[in-house]
């Protein structure tokens, strides 16, 4: 889950690829490098640790080359440091190579390598790709694609996932970028192009960007993008525009970009919304074209995802069994993808991703193809590479998302997906007062979100009380379980404190053993049909020395918990929309009180591209 960037144009590149690193940290802080052409040859500087270690070298303003690469790491093969920090070149110099991905057969490429003579300095398997690439650039005799081809034939000596980025001190006016399974974008500029991981970076430069499918290479000029296919034949390509503004990714008058993303929720909501809900019309999903006979005919539908957006397929199970009585399972993308699914050409498949890049949710996508599935990508970014993998794409509207815990895409997602199930009935001609009230509860979310954040001085509260607490559970029944597990990896992710969450009638099968004096217990009731159940298990947790806090929208004697905190009424099918605003906020607080990066919390990344 590295970030690259790359620059060819007109100005000093330095300063343009520290500012695109800075904007990628979320992608991996573990060290991070600069390769660029100057008038003396290929100039490399990197360093363990932020990107800010990188701009202190008092070195790196010398730098006056006008092309270059540059890579902020999340350490896969060997420890975060100096000599296993990305740019890598070859022994010769003659390449520097930024590389997100894994390379799965580099320990024999590495063998095969050294057997011919090369040495080798880090422990990291993308070293070895500019001494391969070097290894046929040596086989080439001159020719204008001499260095494209050894790209090339180095490319498909590799197996695994790989977003690369080359320069060569042999062709000062030229970079190579290539892509297979890793994310890599390139902004088209005036007499000046641009390399990145992804969009939010380029943002401020340009709008307008050439989208790679795998085993795409490119030979980037100053004013050129020439786009070759894996046998070296020309292809052409547009331009796509990106409508996200510049300073939708930055943090604006917020410490953090959770916080913000946090408050933006109520905007990405309408925005994701958009024209979509009208009372007195159908649900619209203009790039949708299933029928009343295709859904009628479906065995199952699958969600499947990662993390958070494994949670909105949860929700969306609850959806669209009640409402589209149509077989629905959840599964995490790393299981699915091993355990021989039971689908196909009677399966949906629905794989939810905010980024659009997970890894195992990109194979889970093509597993599903390859039985005959028909595939529908729910994401946040457009052109990511889901959208080019699935048959039907949908979008939320959430706007650039950088804190690696999801708040704004989650909450967009689970809309979206109500959304999708209003679809279905309404295709499926199962219109009923159900959809009617959930139509008019999604337009009301917007403003009933503003009420829930006005919980937030509570919440902070709460969250001085728990910050040094090394375990904490979430319970709920039903709908509101989906959401414990949800509250409780937001918290776990950002504050580092050990929580687990548990549907709350399970408590007396075992996990009730771990319940002792003032031990956090954390639970949501929304569901007006389940309360008073819930309300008994909180009661068997209280009386073995508990403290508790209560998230619901329902009329609970308030005395009898720690504390209540109060959120609108809802349909049940969207009410974890509201319920978990306060349980993200709840996670925020208690990790400033302990001091630590909330947007970039250790040993995880903003998008998991390798499996
Ligand atoms: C959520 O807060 C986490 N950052 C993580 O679980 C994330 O939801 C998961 O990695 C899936 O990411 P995606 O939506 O981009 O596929």
């Amino acid at each position: 889950m590295c970030g690259i960037v790359g620059y060819i144009g007109n100005k000093k590149a330095s300063p343009i690829l520290i500012n695109g690193l800075l904007k990628l940290e979320y992608r991996g802080y573990d060290s991070a490098g600069i390769s660029t052409i100057e008038k003396t040859g290929l100039s490399t500087m990197k360093d363990k640790g932020r990107v800010k270690n990188l701009y202190n070298l008092p070195e790196i303003d010398n730098l006056e080359g006008t092309i270059g690469i540059a890579h902020t790491r999340w350490a896969t093969h060997g420890k975060p440091s100096m000599e296993n920090a990305h740019p890598h070149m070859d022994n010769s110099k003659t390449f520097s190579v930024v590389h997100n991905g894994i390379i799965e057969n580099f320990n024999e490429l590495r063998k095969l390598l050294s057997d011919s003579g090369y040495t080798f300095y880090s422990q990291t398997d993308t070293e070895i790709i500019p001494n391969l690439i070097d290894y046929y650039y040596k086989k080439e005799n001159n020719n204008d694609l001499k260095f494209l081809r050894a790209v090339k034939n180095a490319c498909n000596s590799l197996k695994g996932s790989f977003a690369l980025e080359i320069i060569c001190k042999d062709y000062p006016d030229n970079m190579i970028v290539v892509r297979k399974d890793s994310p890599l974008v390139i902004g088209k500029g005036n007499g000046e192009n641009y390399i990145s991981s992804d969009i939010p970076a380029m943002l401020s430069y340009t709008k307008d960007f050439y989208l790679l499918n795998d085993l795409e290479y490119v030979v980037l000029s100053r004013d050129n993008a020439k786009f070759y296919n894996n046998d070296l034949k020309t292809i052409e390509k547009e331009t796509k525009s990106i409508d996200w503004d510049a300073n939708s990714s930055e943090k604006g008058d917020f410490e953090d970009y959770m916080l913000k993303e946090i408050y933006e929720q109520p905007k990405a909501i309408r925005e994701t919304i958009g024209s979509r809900i009208n009372k007195n019309s159908k649900c619209e999903f203009e790039e949708l074209n299933f029928t009343k006979e295709y859904l009628q005919g479906l065995n199952k539908i699958y969600f499947v995802a990662c993390g958070t957006a494994m949670h909105v397929g949860l929700a969306g199970k609850d959806m669209i069994e009640k409402l589209c009585k149509i077989p629905t399972e959840v599964d995490i993308a790393s299981e699915f993808r091993y355990r021989d699914p039971l689908i196909d050409n009677k399966t949906l498949c629905i794989f939810i991703s905010q980024s659009g890049e997970t890894a195992d949710t990109l194979a889970a996508l093509k597993l599903s193809k390859q039985c005959g599935a028909k595939t529908l990508a729910i994401t946040n970014v457009i052109g990511s590479s889901i959208t080019r993998e699935a048959d039907y794409s949908i979008y939320t509207h959430a706007g650039p998302e950088i804190a690696v815990a999801s708040t704004k895409a989650y909450t967009s997602q689970v809309v979206l997906v109500a959304m999708l199930t209003i679809y279905f009935a309404e295709t499926l001609e199962l219109s009923t007062q159900k959809i009617a009230t959930l139509k008019e509860e999604i337009l009301l979310l917007p403003k009933k979100i503003e009420k829930a954040l006005k919980t937030s001085s509570e919440i902070k509260t709460f969250a001085k009380r728990i910050y040094q607490e090394k375990d904490i559970f979430f319970l709920g029944r039903g709908i509101d379980e989906t959401v414990a597990k949800e509250a409780s990896l937001k918290l776990k992710e950002i504050s580092y404190i050990h929580s687990d969450s548990y549907p709350a009638g399970e408590l007396k099968h075992g996990p009730i053993a771990l319940i002792e004096n003032d031990v956090t217990v954390i639970s949501i009731m929304t569901d007006p049909k389940l309360v008073k159940k819930t309300i008994s298990n909180i009661q068997e947790v209280i009386s073995r020395g508990a403290k508790t806090l209560i998230i619901t929208n329902q009329d609970v004697d308030t005395d009898m918990f720690d504390m209540v905190i109060c959120i609108p009424e809802t349909s049940t099918f969207i009410s974890p929309i509201l319920s978990i605003i306060p349980l993200q906020l709840l996670a925020y607080f208690t990790s400033k009180e302990k001091g630590l990066d909330v947007d970039k919390p250790r040993n995880l990344a903003k998008s998991v591209t390798v499996e």
